[in-house]
């Protein structure tokens, strides 16, 4: 009832707080949007040379992802914690404050991950360093962790917590959320042109 729509409410105001084009604003490296890539990520950040300004992104895009699921886990149960996590990515990809041209919510949804089941987020993040670690691409390291997480879940029962069977279910749509933000990335690796972790993008793509 009520609850839940609060619940909502707060899941997708913190995920539209784009940070990544905040701090960068706040620490002179200009607007994030005109630099790399275009998008508001801790990945894009980071071409900007600004090495803990990125770290700083990637925790709070992931942070405000965590908070929604455990408030949303607080007050109701895992389906709703699942779902309140699902609107945190929406939050962030579509953000009402910057006409909805948000991210590709990657950090946010590792955060979800983590708060819903830890170990989805290992399963993120065990697959998302190995695969930068080998092909050097943030985009592909996100196209595989999320579709690791993604057939982690259905292989693993979540029991903990109640009410939590939708979990997997929630997690396809956010999946295909993730995949579909990707789409330019996807055509880059497909033909050869995007860019790897630390390579500075000097023209906007
Ligand atoms: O986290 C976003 C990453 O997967 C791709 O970012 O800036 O290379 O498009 P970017």
């Amino acid at each position: 009832g009520f609850d839940y729509i609060w619940i909502g409410l707060a899941a997708y105001v913190m995920g539209s707080i784009p940070f990544g084009l905040v701090l960068t604003r706040l620490f002179g490296g200009g607007d994030i949007r005109d630099i790399g890539s275009g998008n508001i990520g801790a990945t894009n950040v980071l071409r900007t040379g600004k090495r803990s300004v990125a770290a700083l992104t990637l925790i709070l895009d992931a942070g405000k992802g965590a908070v929604a699921v455990l408030l949303a886990k607080h007050f109701a149960d895992g389906n709703v914690a699942a779902l309140a996590g699902l609107i945190a990515i929406i939050g962030h990809c579509f953000p009402v404050w910057i006409r909805f041209k948000g991210g590709k919510g990657v950090a946010t949804y590792l955060a979800v991950m983590s708060a819903l089941d830890i170990r989805f987020g290992l399963i993120f993040a065990v697959l998302w360093l190995g695969t930068a670690f080998i092909a050097r691409y943030s985009s592909l390291a996100a196209l595989v962790a999320t579709m690791g997480a993604t057939i982690g879940a259905f292989v693993l029962d979540s029991d903990s917590m109640d009410n939590a069977h939708l979990i997997p279910v929630f997690m396809i749509v956010m999946t295909g959320l993730i995949w579909t933000r990707h789409h330019a990335n996807i055509g880059r690796l497909l033909s050869g042109q995007e860019t790897k972790i630390g390579q500075n993008g000097k023209t906007k793509k």
